[in-house]
């Protein structure tokens, strides 16, 4: 399934004019992951236009530059600095590589990547990234919806929470022999934001596999949750019936909440968040609730006090 450009889904196909060469490469890539049906719709609006249609007062969201969305990360295992990812994150072995998913599902399995991958169609989807920092992207990912990998293992009826586990390697990863964070890095979700329709398992961006400053193999993208719930290189899913300790909030509960949904209406206690740098992009643009993906998954917090369950 390929989602469109819409107002609800704001999704855009990625690239502008794809060259012979590059169309033929994205396509092998796809093949190798299993979904050559949807590669063959993905390329096709691959060579569309690549501006998504204005939204009533927001301006216009433009795919950012991929040597930003590769160049400017946050990977705190390969280091604090920006360029230190794309620096040394190539000392990271990918391959071989397998993801356990165990706790609360009927079929516990450590999976090869591969064979993960193999069962389903990759999709690309085009999302704003907003990092709790304050600054944005706007990036073409190919991925797959985690809930759509999560029914294979058939979640039991006490999964209520998912946990997921970065790789922790420090002989791979010169960021993790300072105690920044309580290795390995942790992150985790509600079951029903883990099975929401925008929540993806990322495999690549920009039409290829995912360089690994970007989290390769595999890592989450939930668009409408500030972008340290998107944590990358995941070797280990594991469901839950109580709400899984996270590295962040563990670290400043107060900074850090366990929801991180975007809000511009709650500031992080050292700055606002009403407002957001878009890489690339001169003036600051004012932060949207949930990241603008309000009217997709607002109704999955009716009732709850967003202030406080930051
Ligand atoms: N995952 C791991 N394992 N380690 C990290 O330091 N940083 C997070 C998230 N996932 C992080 C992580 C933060 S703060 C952000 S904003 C995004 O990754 C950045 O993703 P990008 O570098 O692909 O833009």
């Amino acid at each position: 399934m390929l989602i469109r450009d819409s107002k609800s889904l704001p999704i855009v196909p990625s690239g502008e004019i794809t060259s012979r060469d590059a169309y033929l490469e994205r396509r092998a890539f796809l093949r190798a992951l299993g979904g050559a049906g949807a590669a063959g719709a993905a390329l096709a609006l691959g060579v569309a236009g690549c501006r998504q249609e204005a939204t009533a007062g927001v301006p216009e969201d433009t795919i950012t530059d991929r040597d930003d969305a590769t160049r400017y990360n946050n990977f705190y295992e390969f280091g604090l600095g920006k360029e230190d990812p794309s620096r040394y994150a190539h000392q990271m072995r990918t391959s071989p590589w397998s993801v356990q998913i165990e706790g609360e599902v009927a079929r516990p399995a450590t999976v090869a990547i591969e064979d993960l991958l193999s069962h389903h169609q990759p999709e690309e989807r085009v999302y704003r990234l907003r990092c709790v920092e304050a600054w944005s992207m706007v990036i073409p990912w190919l991925g797959i919806p985690l809930g759509d990998v999560l029914a294979r293992f058939e979640p039991t009826s006490r999964a209520k929470f998912v946990e997921f586990e970065t790789l922790y390697a420090p002989e791979q990863m010169p960021g993790t022999r300072r105690a920044v964070l309580d290795w390995p890095y942790r992150e985790g979700l509600r079951i029903d934001e883990a099975m929401h329709p925008l929540t993806l398992l990322a495999v690549g961006m920009y039409g290829d596999p995912l360089p690994n400053q970007n989290g390769a193999p595999l890592r989450l993208v939930v668009p409408w949750k500030y972008g340290f719930k998107s944590i990358k290189s995941i070797v280990r899913i594991r469901l839950r019936e109580d709400q899984p300790e996270t590295a962040w909030n563990q670290a400043q509960p107060r900074e850090y909440g366990f929801y991180a949904n975007v809000n511009p209406e709650v500031d992080h206690p050292r700055w606002s968040q009403r407002r957001e740098r878009r890489i690339g992009e001169f003036r600051r643009r004012e932060t949207l609730p949930f990241n603008g993906y309000a009217e997709q998954v607002a109704s999955l917090y009716t009732g709850m006090d967003l202030a406080k369950h930051f």
